[in-house]
């Protein structure tokens, strides 16, 4: 079943707030230009080349923990960094393909640290819809998603607020189609309405490491997940507790992918949540 879906009007309507209530996510059509998107591609492919792959061999993976051990992903809450695919990386530590194919994504400050993504991110008209769902919306993390043909890895289900946590919680993803995804190239996946259940795992620093702990053992609801098809320049809000999947990329096209989350500044933020900024670089707003 695909997602319900709204067109981008400029304006947060009560049926689009009801839906987002109802579902756990929103989907807004044509929320970014396709001129925008291709820019954003385009700054994302300039940052590659600038990658010194030959130094940072960390592969980004949702089935196994090696990159938690790992300081370059450890650090990487506010910096600009770089994780491979892991078939991207033979068994000897050799890429088996050009970067620009070798890398699962970026992150996680690119929204303060790289001028494009940071005019993107704090865009007025996101602005308004962050201001309508958070009360004082924080820019926390930003990822881009390469989803590269071939090779783009599963992303297992998950609720974000496992990564990105307050009390009480209060995570919100802004996930935008560059390129169109759908289910042929590892598009998303989610569980409508489950985002009223509980935060199942947590995701945070113990001494030195990173662990994920189960907080809770309640199973996904038996709900059919649906389909968030997104065609190029669409926008899908998700709730932080909501489930969601997206299947490996076997088929010829990319499927790239810019994603922002906030959280609400007026709630705590542990201190032993994996993602810490630099002293000098405070998590900002719009
Ligand atoms: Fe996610």
């Amino acid at each position: 079943m695909l997602a319900r879906r709204f067109p981008a009007t400029g304006v947060f309507t009560a049926a689009m707030r009801d839906a987002f209530v109802e579902d756990g996510y929103l989907l807004i059509e044509d929320f970014v230009a396709p001129a925008m998107c291709d820019r954003l591609i385009a700054r994302a492919n300039e940052l590659v080349e600038g990658f010194d792959a030959e130094s940072h061999r960390t592969v980004f993976s949702t089935s196994s923990v090696a990159h938690a051990a790992d300081r370059y992903f450890q650090e990487s809450g506010g910096e600009i960094r770089f994780f491979l695919e892991e078939e991207a990386v033979d068994t000897a530590g050799n890429l088996t393909r050009p970067k620009n194919l070798a890398v699962n994504k970026i992150g996680h400050a690119l929204h303060d640290l790289d001028p494009v993504f940071s005019e993107f991110s704090r865009q007025p008209r996101l602005a308004d819809l962050a201001r309508g769902l958070v009360k004082d919306p924080l820019l926390l993390q930003s990822m881009y998603i390469f989803k590269q043909p071939g090779i783009g890895g599963e992303v297992s289900w998950h609720q974000d607020s496992t990564y990105l946590y307050t009390e009480p919680m209060s995570c919100i993803g802004f996930w935008f189609a560059l390129e169109d995804a759908d289910s042929s190239n590892g598009g998303m996946l989610a569980i409508p309405g489950a985002h009223r259940g509980p935060l199942r795992k947590r995701f945070r620093r113990v001494g030195d490491g990173l662990v994920t702990q189960t907080l809770d053992e309640t199973p996904w609801p038996k709900t059919p997940p649906v389909a968030l098809d997104a065609r190029k320049g669409s926008l899908v809000i998700l709730d932080g507790l909501l489930p969601h999947y997206s299947s490996a990329n076997r088929s010829p096209r990319s499927r790239h992918a810019y994603a922002l989350h906030v959280i609400d500044g007026t709630t705590d933020y542990p201190a032993d949540n994996w993602l810490r900024r630099r002293e000098h670089l405070p998590l900002r707003g719009f």
